[in-house]
């Protein structure tokens, strides 16, 4: 057989223990074949890949597609053939023929379907989802398994979990669900040469006591002040996924207490505003500052860490034990020389790997350390077993009975079948409010592509757009859109109990019951819709009708889980992991690198040199005279700004906090107490 990737010398099994023996596994459901029985990954591989090789060359595409691969000869990786390009598929065209059929119905009718409803419906690893109000039938779902295996579904899904450098573009492996293994999984996967699990533990334990010692004042500032203010500084992914935790363990009941007496706020954004903000009334001597960049030359990441840096020592004195006292890492291993430069001490250095995804590490000490930091590490572990738990969840379970693999298939089937081409996150408890920002990012960086891994363009909608927003906030917001504008497939979240119930007196329902309510109503209204003869038996005025008529037919899912405790938040997390995973290797992408955002960084540094020279009073020479245009008009207004006296600032601040801040007149003052030693370059 052809191979996809020339990777084959890399990637070899280890001491011939590798084995991923996947029986034909029991057949579930009457509809569903073999090929999607679970696998038994966990129990039975004792192996992992060897290293991924920094020198191999590019893949080569096989110019000769093979459509016979079994599922359950176990392929790896670097076995899967070249695929064509999917909608060339006999199981693609299928699917197209049966868009038109289902394009001829309407949801009212199949909710009205109890059989169907209740096919339609999974409770699995505490989570109930329903896809009643999906625009499925049971031909539909067998034809999206059959698509799934003709794309070797289940063979990319098991080489991303034992390490194959599935995202080859960076000749990196995708091992963001061994940040969750087990100290004593029985499957290691190795990478560089080091097992990935032992690795994991390793700084999960560094984590842990560093955490401790903070939070048991054993660790202070550098002025002997416990450090309770911490500041995670990191963009994109490097941020979202843990504000998104931080928002969620805020007022976990956990949570709340353990959180007593600690801030923990992010700057992400190279805004000086932003830097002002996060700064605001903040005690530099008890503050820790933690900078999260996987690469650490981020260009806004860098610049709000040396501010930070700045700012530590404008309060402190300049000296470089203020760094290694107040500023810790957390970055990725081929990013140490990096990190010691900054002047940050190996104690404080938290690492990572390049097989963790920016969107894919929050489970790694991108999320541990500042969660750690907050709630304790204890709490932070259980939104690890909370992932660990969605990950065997989804290598083991048939397609049935798997939730990330129906929502992925469903999302596959909405996008590119029926031309959806948005996806709203419609999370109703307010703990969830980053969830939307988080999916933005892992799922568009992710699948926001236009070849396939081959470098085939792809001919169908691949990548949607992902918007949403608190239930019930949303519905005053952008419902009228969803209800009579555009219809937009809806993931409605939802809990059975609430973080924090609140009954008010002569209320008949509680307040969670409440907001359940609008949980519950949404997907039928949407489904439903109203008719115009509905209408008319209501005695709506015959002028108003057209006006009022929903046509209904709009998709949507819910999920439901018992409690947004850190355990589920883990879940959660992992289950749109995997969505986006499933979906991308259904469209046979590369979800996994990010090129798309490489461009404008290194515009962004020819603009730089650009405006030096403007601001040096030097001519402007731009790419372009558009361009050229903005750069001057930007340029020339600062500067008859700054002679009219109009009130430029200056920039940086001096010894009494940012300029114009509120800061100096907030206590402490600040303190150059040993005068020795000279700030790091
Ligand atoms: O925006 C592009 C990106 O590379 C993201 O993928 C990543 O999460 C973010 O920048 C931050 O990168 P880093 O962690 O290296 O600073």
């Amino acid at each position: 057989m052809k191979l996809l990737f020339a990777f084959t010398t890399a990637f070899v099994c280890v001491g011939n223990s590798f084995v991923l023996p996947s029986p034909p596994g029991p057949k579930f459901g009457p509809k569903f074949g073999p090929k999607f029985g679970p696998s038994p990954i966990y129990s039975q591989i004792r192996g992992g890949s060897s290293p991924v090789s920094p020198t191999s060359e590019p893949p080569t595409p096989s110019p000769t597609p093979s459509r016979t691969v079994s599922l359950t000869n176990h392929i790896n990786y670097d076995e899967v053939p070249d695929l064509p390009l999917v909608s060339t598929t006999p199981e693609w065209k299928a699917l197209e023929e049966h868009a038109k059929e289902i394009e001829e119905t309407h949801l009212r009718d199949y909710i009205m379907d109890d059989e169907r409803c209740d096919a339609m419906h999974v409770l699995e690893d505490g989570i109930m989802l329903d896809y009643s109000r999906q625009r499925v039938t049971e031909k539909t779902l067998d034809l999206l398994s059959d698509l799934a295996e003709a794309q070797l579904l289940r063979s990319k899904m098991t080489s991303m979990y034992r390490g194959a450098p599935i995202n080859f573009t960076e000749k990196r492996a995708v091992l963001h669900t061994a940040l969750r293994s087990r100290k004593d999984s029985p499957l290691r996967p190795v990478v560089d040469g080091l097992d990935v699990v032992d690795e994991v533990h390793s700084v999960l334990e560094q984590i842990k006591k560093f955490t401790d010692m903070v939070r048991e004042g054993e660790v202070t500032g550098y002025t002997g002040k416990q450090l309770r203010n911490i500041v995670s500084v990191g963009i994109g992914g490097s941020y979202l996924g843990p504000e998104f935790l931080h928002e969620c363990l805020k007022t976990e009941p956990e949570g709340v207490n353990a959180a007593l007496g600690y801030t923990l706020r992010f700057l992400s954004n190279v805004d000086p505003v932003d830097v002002e903000r996060t700064c605001s009334e903040l005690d530099p001597e008890e503050t820790l500052i933690i900078i999260v960049s996987k690469t650490f030359t981020t260009a806004e990441t860098m610049l709000n860490a040396r501010t930070m840096r700045q700012w530590l020592w404008d309060f402190m004195g300049n000296d470089p034990e203020v760094v290694s006292k107040h500023v810790v890492a957390c970055a990725s291993t081929s990013a140490t020389d990096k990190v010691r430069s900054f002047g940050i001490s190996d104690d404080y250095f938290f690492r990572f790997w390049d097989w963790v995804g920016g969107r894919y590490s929050v489970c790694s000490a991108a999320g541990a350390v500042p969660i750690s930091l907050v709630y304790g590490f204890d709490l932070f572990s259980k939104v690890l077993d909370g992932a660990r738990s969605m990950d065997e969840h989804f290598i083991q379970k048939p397609l049935r009975r798997n939730i990330p693999m129906l929502m992925g298939l469903i999302g596959v089937w909405n996008m590119s079948f029926l031309k959806y081409n948005m996806r709203t996150t419609l999370p109703y408890a307010e703990a969830l409010l980053k969830l939307p920002a988080h999916i933005q990012q892992l799922d568009m960086e992710s699948n926001g592509k236009h070849v396939t891994r081959s470098g085939k363009e792809v001919d169908y909608l691949v990548g949607e757009v992902d918007f949403g927003e608190p239930g019930t906030n949303g519905q005053h917001s952008f419902f009228q859109l969803l209800h009579m504008g555009q219809a937009v497939p809806c993931d409605f979240i939802g809990f059975v109990k609430s973080q924090n119930d609140l009954v008010v007196d002569g209320e008949t329902l509680s307040s969670h019951d409440e907001l359940m309510t609008n949980f519950f109503a949404q997907p039928d209204a949407l489904a439903n819709g109203k008719t115009a003869d509905e209408l008319r038996a209501e005695g709506v005025p015959e002028w108003q009708i057209p006006h009022r008529t929903f046509h209904g037919n709009r998709p949507s899912m819910s999920l439901l889980l018992p409690k947004l405790t850190a355990f589920h938040v883990g879940q959660l997390l992992a289950l749109y992991e995997h969505r986006t995973a499933v979906q991308g290797f259904v469209w046979d992408l590369n979800s996994f690198d990010q090129w798309g955002v490489e461009l404008g960084k290194k515009l962004a540094l020819g603009i730089k040199d650009k405006l030096v020279e403007g601001r040096a009073g030097r001519k402007i020479k731009a790419d372009n005279p558009s361009t050229k245009r903005l750069l001057d008009y930007y340029v020339n207004s600062v500067n008859e700004d700054e002679e009219e006296g109009t009130g430029r600032k200056q920039p940086g601040w001096g010894k009494n906090g940012p300029a114009g801040s509120d800061f100096a007149r907030q206590p402490p003052q600040p303190h150059n107490l040993k005068d020795r030693g000279t700030k790091l370059n």
